[in-house]
């Protein structure tokens, strides 16, 4: 057997999974990456190909679907990964309420299929869960945290289906001494994020207002706050995790709150608008139910993998503008 550590990313054609694949790629692996099929083939490797590793003799990209047991299986067989990232998922929370069914089926569901075939044929690979700080829903530690402690009480299909696969992944863990770690994800940005998620479609209305092709921009809750951070950050995250000699579950934040408003602010203040010309809302990109206010503590994750940050909220943002325009 060579010395290239091979490792299988679901979820690859992603914002995290492209970052990743370029992570793994960079440190010698061999990366292969599972891939849903979609009927629009442009979209499927879009990612990928903007960043020119779609060709890279080092990524294989295979399909493949969290919910298609036997294609876990038959992928697993022929790739004999050493580690596994699990990035697939539906992963809108607005969305979660619209296809509660096809959440829980791809992000709970899957995760039973994926560990159950990692069990079966390759056990001591090592697995990242891709959790979410959706999980805590609206519980919090007294001082405004939440961490690894923190009671987790979702308020979305989305962070139920994501607390699901989280607990199976303990249980997994403890029951059958397989090496899984849970990362609790809180909101990760970067200029390949979707243009459905708040901070790339604030940032993407924005540029476009400036450049004279909208003239406004509908969002839905203003006074929510999320801790935001860069995706590339999170994926180096995610990799530290599975170096780790034991596995163990890690929040990585950056342990600031910013409300949609103040995204709103700093964004369109880069190019030299005030938001308040230009936005308006609207009831439809509201939630049912909402979680108000996200912070998180990732002292665990400095404190044992000696994890930092590189971008800063501002940092983050003004690459993201700066790749739009
Ligand atoms: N998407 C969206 N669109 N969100 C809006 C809008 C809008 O027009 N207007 C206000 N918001 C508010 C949402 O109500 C929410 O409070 C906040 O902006 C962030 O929304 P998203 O960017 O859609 O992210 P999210 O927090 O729901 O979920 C993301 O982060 C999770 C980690 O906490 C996703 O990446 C999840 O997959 C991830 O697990």
């Amino acid at each position: 057997m060579s010395g290239t550590k091979r490792a299988l990313v679901t979820g690859i054609s992603g914002q995290d999974g492209s970052y990743l694949a370029e992570l793994l790629i960079e440190k010698g692996y061999e990366v292969w990456g599972l891939l849903r099929r979609h009927s629009v083939p442009e979209n499927q490797t879009s990612r990928l190909d903007a960043i020119g590793i779609f060709s890279n003799p080092n990524l294989k990209l295979v399909y493949g679907d969290m919910t298609d047991l036997p294609s876990l299986i038959g992928i697993l067989k022929e790739c004999m990964p050493d580690e596994v990232y699990n990035l697939a998922a539906q992963s809108h929370v607005r969305i979660s309420f619209d296809q509660p069914a096809f959440t829980t089926h791809a992000d709970a569901e899957g995760v039973l299929n994926l560990l159950e075939a990692i069990k079966t044929i390759c056990p001591t690979a090592k697995v990242y869960q891709a959790g979410s700080s959706e999980m805590f829903g609206n519980e919090y530690d007294e001082d405004g945290y939440r961490r690894e402690t923190t009671p987790m009480l979702p308020v979305s299909p989305y962070g139920c289906a994501k607390l699901y696969a989280y607990n199976l992944c303990r249980v997994y863990r403890s029951s059958y001494g397989m090496f899984i770690s849970n990362g609790i994800l809180f909101n990760h940005e970067s200029p390949r994020r979707g243009l459905n998620f708040v901070t790339n479609k604030i940032v993407a209305g924005a540029v476009d207002i400036h450049k004279g092709k909208i003239n406004t921009l509908a969002l839905g809750n203003l006074e929510a706050t999320r801790d935001w951070g860069h995706a590339k950050d999170y994926v180096r995250a995610m990799w530290m995790m599975l170096q780790h000699d034991e596995p163990d579950d890690f929040v990585c934040a950056m342990g600031e709150a910013h409300s949609v408003r103040d995204l709103c602010e700093e964004v369109f203040a880069e190019l030299d608008m005030d938001y308040r010309d230009y936005v308006t809302q609207d009831p439809r990109y509201y939630r049912p139910t909402e979680l108000d206010d996200l912070k998180g503590d990732c002292s665990k994750l400095k404190d044992t993998l000696g994890w930092e940050p590189t971008y800063t909220f501002r940092t983050m943002l003004e690459e993201m503008v700066q790749a739009r325009l």
